[in-house]
């Protein structure tokens, strides 16, 4: 078969093939319509992609405004257990840096704005915005037993999916402490349309943010050298005080391990999320 017909043959059976219509088929969905994409070129002269195109997208959207009103009611806790009984029955791996069909979906359901091009130039030692991959996110949460008692805080929030999944999958309060105002509006917007009364966005720099309600403090590598330092004397400080968690994800990790006031949950993996304790005496 030549590489035309292939890709003829393919387009064929997916428009054939009505069960993709169905809301848990999101994961081959997003295969399909990432195939679409790469062969668009290919497809493109003929009408089956951009109305096949259109059809996922339909369905895609129709899941994510069902989603949408689960969280608003409230039951986001169930989304959550669903992604906990998914993985306990397939061996999907968690590790890895790169984006899948989940972000897709998270992206789907909580509607983060485009920040547009007001950005504030980063100053010396901060990292851009990259977001944590979902399936990462929600590794972390399930492991950390984040719970309703919790406050997580997100040091370098970006667009706001780490506070906003915490909060609806485990019903814990959740800040986002994030340097670009652009971003912090967007992640409030998005968290206001999906009324998260438990989630907040502070306009600040690490540095300076309150540290003193937060329980869990996750970082994806925000910051670097002597600006990371600082943070880490700040949550010692409190870790003093009071017992807390940090969780890390990226190179960050690595020099976290290295603060002999924490103990990891378990072995460095350079691609997965680390949890870790206080210990101090
Ligand atoms: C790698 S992204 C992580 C985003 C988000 N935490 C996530 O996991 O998806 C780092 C974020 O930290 C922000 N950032 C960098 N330096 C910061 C600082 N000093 N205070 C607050 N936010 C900062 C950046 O603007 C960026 O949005």
């Amino acid at each position: 078969m030549t590489l035309a017909n292939d890709i003829r043959a393919r387009l064929a059976r997916l428009d054939r093939d009505s069960a993709l219509d169905a809301p848990e088929q999101w994961r081959a969905r997003a295969e399909a319509l990432e195939w679409i994409e790469s062969a668009w070129p290919q497809l493109a002269a003929g009408a089956v992609a951009p109305a096949l195109r259109s059809r996922l997208e339909c369905a895609d959207g129709r899941l994510h405004r069902r989603l949408r009103a689960v969280v608003r009611a409230g039951q986001g806790q169930v989304l959550f257990e669903r992604w906990r009984q998914e993985r306990a029955a397939t061996a999907r791996a968690i590790e890895g840096e790169g984006y899948d069909a989940l972000d897709e979906l998270v992206a789907g359901v909580l509607q983060l704005d485009d920040p547009g091009t007001e950005l504030l130039p980063l100053a010396p030692e901060m990292v851009f915005y990259q977001p944590t991959p979902a399936r990462h996110v929600l590794d972390m949460l399930a492991r950390s037993a984040l719970g309703p008692r919790d406050v997580l805080v997100d040091l370098g929030s970006g667009l706001g999916h780490v506070p906003m999944l915490a909060a609806l999958c485990t019903g814990a309060r959740a800040v986002g402490v994030e340097w670009q105002p652009a971003y912090v509006a967007c992640a409030r917007r998005a968290a206001r349309a999906l009324g998260l009364d438990g989630v907040h966005f502070v306009a600040a720099d690490a540095r300076d943010a309150d540290l003193s309600e937060g329980t869990l403090f996750f970082l994806y590598t925000p910051f670097g050298g002597n600006l990371l330092r600082g943070v880490l004397d700040a949550l010692h400080a409190q870790a003093i005080r009071r017992p807390i968690r940090l969780c890390t994800f990226g190179p960050c990790s690595r020099i976290v391990a290295g603060e002999t006031w924490l103990r990891a949950d378990g072995p460095l993996a350079p691609d997965r999320a680390v949890v870790f304790d206080a210990v101090v005496p």
